[in-house]
């Protein structure tokens, strides 16, 4: 149905600081892919509100970038107490990028991060009508149960294996890279 992730696209882990960039992406989407991430119509200030100062320490954000700017995310955050092995998960991508790939190669790291995390369940809140995000769902079925209504996973393999943890590793070495590159070019970048 759709090309591979679309040229010059990078995922990677967002740094605590780049909660803005989070935000700036959130407040872009358009009104039906708001309504999806949020699971209803919310106005400007609850996405400011969700992108609280504790949202970067509890979360773990996976971004997707163009040109240094956040096009995607995919949101992991616990639920409950620290060690309890819930989570919940989110996908944001932003209307020109849909359909390329991205929302499944987030959602592809963000069941690893969860299996190392040792993550038993994670929810995932959709709509009934959301068909997208319940097929990419669908593509994970060996990780994945669903539920009607929501879709609420089950990360099959609760224990990180040497593979598993190495996998994350090599892909954050992988994103460390990019993201220095991307300081870079903005420090130098002539204003
Ligand atoms: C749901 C969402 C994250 C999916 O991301 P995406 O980048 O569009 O997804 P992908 O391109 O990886 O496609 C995933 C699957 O969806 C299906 N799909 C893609 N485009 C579709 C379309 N226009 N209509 C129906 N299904 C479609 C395909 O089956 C695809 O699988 P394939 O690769 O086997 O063809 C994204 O569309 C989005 O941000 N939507 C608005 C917010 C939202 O719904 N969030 C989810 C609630 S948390």
């Amino acid at each position: 149905m759709h090309e591979l992730m679309p040229d010059g696209g990078v995922i990677r882990k967002l740094w605590i600081y780049e909660a803005q960039r989070y935000c700036d992406h959130l407040l872009r989407l358009d009104k039906a892919s708001r309504r999806s991430r949020f699971g209803g119509a919310v106005a400007d200030d609850c996405i400011r509100q969700h992108v609280d100062g504790s949202i970067m320490l509890d979360a773990v954000i996976h971004g997707f970038f163009v040109d240094g700017v956040l096009h995607g995310a995919a949101e992991l955050r616990p639920i409950g107490a620290r060690f309890s092995g819930e989570a919940e998960a989110a996908f944001s991508v932003e209307k020109p990028w849909q359909s390329h790939g991205v929302g499944s190669e987030l959602l592809a790291r963000t069941l690893l991060v969860a299996r190392n995390r040792g993550i038993k369940f994670l929810r995932m809140h959709c709509l009934a009508e959301n068909r997208r995000m319940q097929q990419l769902a669908r593509k994970f079925d060996a990780d994945l149960r669903f539920d009607f209504g929501s879709v609420i996973g089950e990360v099959t393999a609760p224990r990180p294996t040497p593979i598993s943890v190495v996998r994350e590793a090599l892909s954050d070495g992988f994103g460390v890279t990019n993201a220095l590159l991307d300081a870079q070019t903005r420090f130098f970048k002539p204003t």
